[in-house]
């Protein structure tokens, strides 16, 4: 396909028209050139694909409900996500979707969030990893991705105008750099901006992030498209580096595009690049056929599959896996009316669905069921309910508690107002528990939920998140011990809302919201705080238990661009075959800038027998050690000692390696003449030329205000500091300006020429 030769036969209103959608989920196709049309649904978890691409319309085909992102990160399994993603695109094939819309790549900034459970993570290298899977595994079938929003897209209130403020390097370290990894490891054909803005620029006509960083820095060869609803300033928009405005039709928008290329306030060599984009994957989705059916009991089973891998054993005080109980009284009505997604534009029309309590049945026909609803659809409180449920708790051997989070209290389009179930769920828990010893929880949500009041009560818990339309019988599995639950906490269970990083920033007002916590959230925030969580990033319960040993490291002096690699043998010591996921985690012992205590930087999963020992191994990167430096404008390494904590969780480190960096960087100078004396000692050239005069410096400043009678004074000398401390954080020229009668020159003359040598160094 020559598209430079269709761009030329293009009219300036083609042009404007294809950078519009034709529908809510179309390209404006061209027929007299052969421009076909591009059909595109909702992700991000399932394929939402509306019977008339054409019209608005909120029921869609059926299609399997994957468990949502919470779930998936929560499998720390890539090769699953990636499998997942290729029973996604085998259902776009079959429903005729071109490009599904997601993953979602945004940080879990707080769990109050109402989108949270389409995101995987707080931390970016796990979501990133996540993102670029199942990216890699829809696009490997042909099949197009959105990946979204890009970015600073972390909150609900005010989703559609507030700007996220926050600081470079927290974006490079914390917001984007998921977005990164996901767009140079597997090249999404599409990214889809935020609606909010980003520190008061639209995310949607952000020359910085669209064009300069993903397009220019990254690399991103795929075509941008707007939120749907996200554009303001069409024209800006596409100076801005989006591509593709969602939905269409919009009559308005050709006519300003036109008339801004008309006028010359837009170079039409912008608005050429913008349709040599979309064309590129208009055509790339038209290679691949669209017709068929996909297997639909083989994707459930897929589905039940993740969702058990994902399920994450929180608590178990060895009650679990459940043997030969015979009477269970059931209580929760999420065990007869599954709550398995969430709500917005995520919904998916589910091909079947799993329902809990069929599925626990069928699991042990031996055993007497009783059930009880708990609590009702709506916020109310029913005393009536929980006395019913206390009834057939009393009398049985266990009581399984199904508990969903209901949507009034968490989905797309507001925020959560709390971290807590409902009061009735709560009282219903409490209630029961104090009757049955044998009190298991089994929750559904999609982000965490605080258990103080209750969770000393209960023998078990288990967080089944938004599990997918399979998923009640992954549960099933996992209570039966037909599956050996193996998934870990992708986000921390924090104690109480008010521990929480963004608590004091959150969620803004007066249209801005400042990132305040800056770097430090999830256990980022813990860590430094040294706080306790309720369950640390990165846990999560087994029926077996595993052992680290034989801690190695490639090499113990490396150079950054070669990186390490670590590994560790991990030894299944339980008597059930089990998966173990090994996290390394990243700390460095002294650093320029302030860091966080340690970063994932690498994990693996490991499936293992009874008794049986494999070798984990885990490469870290440059990237691994080093941090985004605001002055440099780019990723630095600093030489020095770091140390390699092989983990089991955040908070459950079983191994330390030591190893020490040799950074091959050639960093910039970047002393001016406000640079403090602190920093001309730091920087090596800044030491060479400035630090003969140091110690000359020091020698006249202790005589004119240190002295020796510190008995007289109390403290040291006349002034009673020790000055040079002091000094170190003035500027040179500030401090040489005291003495300037004692020199040569003005101090300002002295400080340029000190400066023309070190950048001339
Ligand atoms: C959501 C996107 C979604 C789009 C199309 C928007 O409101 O933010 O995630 O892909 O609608 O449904």
């Amino acid at each position: 396909m020559n598209i430079q030769s269709i761009i030329e036969q293009m009219t300036l209103e083609e042009k404007a028209a294809l950078c519009t959608g034709a529908s809510a989920w179309t390209t404006t196709p061209i027929e007299r050139l052969g421009v076909p049309e591009m059909i595109v649904s909702d992700g991000p978890h399932g394929v939402r694909r509306v019977p008339n691409v054409h019209e608005v319309a909120a029921t869609s085909f059926p299609a399997t409900c994957f468990p949502t992102a919470s779930c998936l990160a929560s499998t720390w399994d890539t090769a699953l996500i990636y499998q997942m993603g290729e029973a996604l695109a085998e259902e776009c094939i079959a429903l005729n979707v071109d490009v599904l819309l997601g993953p979602g790549a945004n940080m879990k900034r707080s769990p109050l969030g109402g989108r949270n459970f389409e995101y995987f993570s707080e931390d970016p290298y796990l979501a990133g990893e996540m993102a670029a899977s199942m990216i890699n595994g829809v696009q490997s079938k042909g099949v197009g991705t959105s990946l979204k929003h890009f970015t600073a897209n972390n909150q609900e209130f005010q989703r559609f105008s507030i700007s996220a403020e926050v600081d470079e390097r927290t974006l490079r370290e914390i917001y984007l750099p998921a977005f990164e990894k996901a767009v140079k490891q597997a090249q999404p054909w599409t990214v889809m901006c935020a609606y909010n803005k980003v520190n008061g620029t639209f995310a949607s006509q952000h020359d910085y992030l669209l064009n300069q960083i993903l397009k220019d820095e990254w690399g991103f060869e795929g075509l941008v498209v707007s939120d749907w609803g996200a554009v303001r300033d069409r024209v800006a928009a596409l100076k801005g580096g989006l591509d593709w405005e969602m939905p269409g039709p919009q009559e308005r928008r050709v006519k300003e595009v036109v008339a801004a290329v008309t006028s010359g306030n837009l170079d039409e060599a912008v608005l050429n690049e913008s349709v040599r984009r979309i064309l590129r994957i208009v055509f790339m989705a038209a290679e691949t056929p669209k017709a068929g059916t996909f297997d639909v009991d083989a994707h459930h089973a897929l589905a039940q599959h993740i969702a058990s891998e994902g399920m994450i054993l929180l608590k178990n005080n060895g009650l679990l896996p459940l043997k030969d109980q015979q009477q269970i009284a059931v209580i929760g009505r999420s065990a007869e009316h599954a709550h398995f997604q969430g709500g917005g534009s995520s919904h998916i029309n589910p091909t079947k669905v799993a329902m809990p309590f069929n599925e626990l049945k069928a699991r042990a026909e031996e055993a007497e069921f009783t059930y009880a609803a708990g609590y009702p659809t709506d916020n109310s409180f029913r005393q009536d309910m929980i006395d019913e449920a206390v009834t057939l708790a009393q009398t049985a051997d266990v009581a399984l508690l199904y508990i969903a989070l209901p949507s009034f209290k968490e989905s797309e389009g507001y925020d959560r107002k709390d971290l807590d179930l409902t009061s009735q769920q709560i009282a219903l828990i409490k209630a029961v528990s104090a009757v049955q010893l044998n009190t298991v929880v089994v929750l559904n949500n999609g982000a965490p939920v605080v258990m103080r009041d209750w969770v000393h009560d209960v023998a078990a818990v288990l967080e089944g998140w938004m599990m997918g339309q399979a998923g009640g019988a992954a549960i099933a599995d996992v209570l039966y011990g037909k599956v050996n639950p193996s998934g870990k906490l992708a986000e921390t269970f924090p104690a109480r809302l008010a521990d929480t990083p963004a608590h004091l920033n959150w969620p803004g007002g007066a249209g801005e919201v400042r990132y305040g916590e800056g770097l430090f959230i999830g256990y980022r925030y813990y860590d430094a705080k040294q706080m306790p969580v309720q369950f640390p990033f990165g846990y999560g319960l087994s029926y077996t238990s595993f052992a680290y040993s034989n801690p190695q490291v490639s090499a113990t002096h490396f150079k950054d661009v070669a990186g390490v690699t670590v590994s560790v043998d991990v030894t299944n010591t339980g008597g059930m075959a089990g998966k173990e996921i090994v996290q390394v985690y990243v700390h460095d012992h002294v650093a320029g800038l302030v860091r966080p205590f340690k970063e994932l930087k690498g994990f693996a999963k490991v499936a293992l027998e009874p008794g049986e020992t494999k070798t984990v191994t885990i490469h870290l990167d440059f990237r691994a050690f080093a941090y985004y430096h605001p002055e440099y404008k780019q990723w630095i390494t600093e030489d020095g000692q770091f140390n390699l904590l092989i983990g089991s969780s955040a908070a459950d480190i079983r191994q330390t390696i030591t190893v020490t960096l040799e950074s091959t960087l050639n960093l910039p100078c970047i002393l001016d003449m406000e640079s403090t004396i602190r920093e001309w000692m730091a920087d090596p050239r800044g030491q060479a030329i400035f630090g003969p005069f140091y110690a000359q410096m020091e020698a006249e400043a202790r005589k004119a205000f240190g002295g020796d009678d510190n008995e007289r004074y109390g403290t040291e000398g006349a002034i009673g500091m020790d000055i040079m401390e002091m000094f170190s954080d003035m500027p040179l020229v500030s401090v040489l300006m005291f003495q300037k009668d004692a020199l040569p020159m003005h101090p300002e003359d002295l400080v340029a020429g000190l400066l023309q040598q070190v950048h001339a160094a």
